[in-house]
């Protein structure tokens, strides 16, 4: 019998549903909420009735998309954490009463371990052990990865993840919120003439504030000189930004890749989409004789195929979660189920 799967991706403010036949994606569709441009940010409260709104309509096309029946699916995949609580809800109490009417069973998901494993959703695949550098607007964390539920934590940020610092940089210039696909595009046409120092961070952690800090009184030093200063300027300005983030993450994967004498080197989130640090990764990688592993577009940002995913590898190890399962915002890796210890 087949193994058909229904992926929920509700952590923060998209809406997706995938489903994955015997470890194949039929179909990954995601509701983006353009709402949260007005305020500059998520808005909790509004992005977990956006939720509510887009739910049905998502999983009705992801099925329809996929040529497949209600009735043929096996199992649902949702995400548990980490994310906003109120939008997690939304997801999880969906997957739960979904799975129910069908007489189904439930898995849930990790939302990070969910990004490392966007990587199976298509060929290549990297081997194990592999090290993957996961950044979104939320986390910033270098994984060893020793099987497909296996992780551990290498570093982590201790302060703003790289995503904020793209978000944050962007709102300082005034560009719309998320500002991280805008930075890249700005900084296509500009050059890396600003410099922004480089944090001094221990081991394979991670801080961005500073970063931030710095940008904010670089901004009002020249804005005083020249009130015009962002507009005349803003290519450049984008490209010295995203030059220093880049470089700050690829350092730190250097050291990681030298310590454990991994060159299975792989990136995942949202960050990942961004097109220097995909440049520079396959760069890195040439001159140090890795393997790099980079996720389409598609599978970089919030999307529920590597939700489906992950639920298939946590399938074929009987990992299945009770119906009183309830959403959790904070979801580390310490919280891990039975098969991810070690
Ligand atoms: O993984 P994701 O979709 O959602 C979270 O789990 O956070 O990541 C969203 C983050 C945002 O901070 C967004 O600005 C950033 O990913 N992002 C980018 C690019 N595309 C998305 N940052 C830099 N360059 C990009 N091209
Ligand atoms: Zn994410």
């Amino acid at each position: 019998m087949s193994i058909v799967l229904l992926g929920i991706e509700s952590s923060c403010d998209d809406t997706s549903a995938s489903i994955l036949k015997d470890g194949v994606i039929l179909s990954n569709c995601v509701a983006n909420q353009e709402v949260h441009k007005l305020y500059g940010g998520v808005v909790p409260e509004v992005a977990s009735r956006a939720h509510q709104v887009n739910i049905i309509p998502v999983v009705d096309q992801a099925i329809k998309k996929a040529g497949i029946q209600k009735s043929d699916i096996t199992a649902v995949a949702f995400t548990r954490g980490p994310g906003l609580i109120g939008s997690l809800i939304v997801g999880v109490s969906f997957a739960k009463s979904f799975a129910m009417s069908l007489g189904i069973p439930i898995i849930e998901v990790n939302h990070m371990q969910a990004h490392v494993l966007a990587h199976f959703a298509e060929d290549p695949k990297p081997k194990f052990p592999f090290l993957c550098l996961t950044v979104s607007g939320g986390h910033t964390q270098i994984i060893k990865v020793k099987d497909h539920l296996t992780m551990e934590v290498l570093g982590e940020t201790i302060d703003d993840a790289a995503g904020e610092a793209f978000d944050k940089t962007g709102k300082l210039l005034g560009l719309d919120y998320p500002a991280g696909p805008l930075i890249d595009k700005f900084a296509k046409e500009g050059k890396a003439v600003f410099d922004f120092p480089e944090p001094k961070i221990p081991e394979l952690n991670f801080s961005f504030s500073g970063l931030k800090t710095s940008i904010l009184y670089f901004l009002k030093k020249n804005i005083k000189e020249d009130p015009d200063f962002i507009k005349k300027n803003l290519n450049d300005i984008c490209a010295s930004v995203q030059d220093r983030i880049v470089s700050i993450l690829i350092t730190k994967l250097k050291r990681a890749a030298k310590e454990t004498g991994i060159k299975e080197v792989a990136i995942a989130g949202g960050v990942s989409a961004n097109s220097a640090l995909r440049s520079t990764l396959t760069q890195t990688g040439e001159e140090l004789d890795w393997n790099t592993y980079i996720p389409r577009f598609e599978f970089c940002t919030d999307n529920a195929a590597m939700i489906a995913v992950t639920g298939y590898y946590k399938y074929m190890m009987g990992e299945f979660a009770e119906q009183d399962v309830s959403p959790t915002a904070r979801y580390s890796f310490s919280l891990r189920s039975k098969s991810d210890e070690g």
